[in-house]
């Protein structure tokens, strides 16, 4: 019997996201990875594709206030959930703390594992606002930087954790 890819049902499920506080309701393949779906289907390009292997962290996204790599992530697995990427976070006119932090101190250079970094040193200050260096140091552990040797993203940091902020 012949076999024509076009006859078939692509196999499609929806889902129920709440990116950067606006709900999205999508069709998504069950194997479609949260990076994909939010990189191709929503134009979040914040986000980075690095490794595709979970291993270089530049996917890093919170779900539900939880730093997840959004390449090892399903999509459908996060239905109803709360999304957050450096989109949702600040602007240029309006930059998380965070974010004017690494400005400040040299902590982003490429750039291509910033959003990630910061949005890992986000989910950190969320829990303990006050974390030590080695604290910090272990929360981005899992989050490579080719570019600035670490030290300068630690100081945007611990700088941010030592403001006496709400
Ligand atoms: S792209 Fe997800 S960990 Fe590298
Ligand atoms: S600033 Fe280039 S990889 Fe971190």
């Amino acid at each position: 019997m012949r076999y024509d890819a076009d006859m078939v049902e692509p196999q499609v499920e929806p889902v129920r996201l709440e990116v950067n506080g606006i709900e999205r309701r999508l069709f998504v393949a069950p194997h479609r990875t949260l990076l994909e779906t939010l990189r191709e289907d929503l134009g979040l390009t914040g986000t980075k594709h690095g490794c595709e292997l979970g291993e270089c962290g530049a996917c890093t996204v919170l779900v539900d206030g939880v730093a997840v790599l959004s390449c090892l992530a399903l999509t459908l697995d996060a239905d109803g959930a709360e999304i957050v990427t450096i989109e949702g976070i600040g602007s240029v006119s309006h930059p998380h703390p965070l974010q004017r932090s690494f400005a400040d101190h040299g902590a982003a250079q490429c750039g291509y594992c910033t959003p990630a970094m910061i949005l890992t040193a986000k989910a950190l200050l969320d829990r303990d606002p006050h974390p030590t260096d080695r604290e910090i140091t272990e929360a981005i552990a899992g989050n490579m930087c080719r570019c600035t040797g670490y030290l300068p993203i630690v100081r945007a940091i611990a700088a941010v954790a030592a403001e006496d902020r709400p």
